[in-house]
């Protein structure tokens, strides 16, 4: 099947099939062309240029996009879509005046989610889950990675990746599934968070593994929940099994995570609202990519990730939703593009850099996703009547987007 759009304002994000992520002073730049056409071909990209070569008398379906402009869909590499309920009791609390870390030594927080999890059937979690998942689709997400994490014990945890899984198979939108038992010690381990990690990483693991539900692993290190020498001891079991690090690090407390992660190849850091120079430099002698959730901060009220000085420090930066029950109950990725730049100073050409191509890698997807390149998955974001890109973040509160393509499928 063959779709062709035309008259295209701006064909935003064009890039070669060698770039997969890009640091720096290059994220300022967003490569486009004016008065394009785009076709797609059997899911993928097979070509585009100006409109002065457009083909023509093509047997195809068209997409007149006059006065719009084009864009890949966003690729959402930190998500914990999966989840039971809600805890909006919780957030009441907040406003009362509980801080998050209060709310989660009283018993609340992930526990409270993982309680919720347990007791919900398999198809229930499934149902909940798919309408949050079309929820972001139709909000331009056309790549997203989900992590276990509100199980923690074996059957609950495999249960949420198979969900993950199965959205997968139902969804045309392309999934990564990231293994993260440990998330925070469960009640039944409470004096005994070792015995836990045994179990994490002498059971979880190797299922998760066996049965192909993840191809990432990761670990919330923080104060509070797992330490340094934790976080070590899981990338390594993980890796023995094939699992790639992506971990939770420096949301609260900069305790020595980015290194632990670096030290592993961690695929991407992610949270670092609070990051030490020390931190800044581990990244520079790799690649790390570092991952920002400003909804989080957002919805949290802390600080937001120091994302200028990391681009300004020559670094690549990604932008990701967080989705959870907990501390960003949304994935709208729109949001958080408009929030990296009101919030953290980012260009709109940086945020929509750090939303795609740089998403892409963060989840490991980028030689097929994150950019318009001939050959990459049909995945296209196309706006409604707009003046400029950097009129998507500065409108935040607009939904400005006509239509989403998820690999040629048009929602
Ligand atoms: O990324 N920080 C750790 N995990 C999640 C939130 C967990 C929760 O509150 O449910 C996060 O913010
Ligand atoms: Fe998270």
């Amino acid at each position: 099947m063959k779709l062709l759009l035309t008259n295209i304002k701006e064909l935003l994000q064009i890039r070669d099939s060698t770039i997969q992520k890009v640091s720096g002073s290059d994220m300022s730049h967003l490569p486009s062309l004016k008065n394009a056409w785009l076709l797609f071909e059997d899911e993928v990209i097979s070509d585009f240029g100006n409109m002065d070569s457009c083909p023509k008398a093509m047997d195809s379906q068209k997409i007149d996009c006059t006065g719009k402009m084009v864009l890949p869909t966003w690729c959402d590499s930190h998500t914990h879509l999966v989840y039971a309920g809600n805890r909006e009791q919780e957030f009441v609390d907040r406003i009362n005046g509980l801080s998050y870390q209060e709310i989660a030594v009283k018993g609340g927080g992930i526990l409270n989610s993982a309680k919720k999890l347990q007791a919900t059937s398999e198809e229930d979690l499934y149902k909940q889950s798919a309408k949050r998942l079309e929820e972001v689709m139709a909000l331009g997400t056309g790549a997203l990675e989900i992590k276990s994490g509100y199980g923690l014990t074996t059957e609950a945890e495999l249960k949420m990746l198979r969900v993950a899984k199965q959205l997968e198979k139902q969804y045309p939108i392309t999934i990564k599934t990231t293994f993260l038992g440990a998330h925070a010690v469960p009640a039944a381990y409470k004096d005994n968070k070792d015995g836990y990690l045994d179990l994490v990483c002498d059971e979880m693991i190797p299922k998760v593994a066996d049965e192909g539900l993840a191809t990432y692993v990761d670990i919330f290190c923080e104060e509070g929940y797992f330490t340094v020498a934790d976080t070590h001891r899981v990338l390594a079991a993980g890796k023995k099994h094939g699992l790639i690090p992506k971990i939770h690090v420096n949301q609260f407390h900069a305790i020595g995570g980015v290194a632990a992660g670096v030290e592993h190849h961690a695929l991407s850091v992610d949270h670092l609202e609070v990051l030490t120079p020390e931190d800044i430099e581990v990244l520079k002698e790799s690649d790390t990519m570092p991952v920002a959730l400003p909804s989080c901060s957002f919805f949290l009220g802390i600080p937001y990730t120091p994302g200028r000085e990391l681009i300004n420090a020559n670094l690549p930066l990604a932008l990701a939703t967080d989705y959870n029950p907990g501390s960003t109950p949304s994935g709208n990725m729109n949001f958080v593009v408009a929030t990296a730049c009101i919030k953290m100073r980012l260009t709109p050409e940086e945020a929509i850099n750090a939303a795609t191509i740089n998403g892409a890698y963060a989840m490991g997807i980028s030689s097929t996703h994150g950019s318009i390149t001939q050959g990459k998955s049909a995945n296209v974001i196309i706006t409604k009547d707009i003046p400029s890109i950097g009129y998507l973040p500065y409108a935040f509160g607009s939904n400005l987007i006509d239509k989403v393509i998820i690999n040629g499928t048009c929602l």
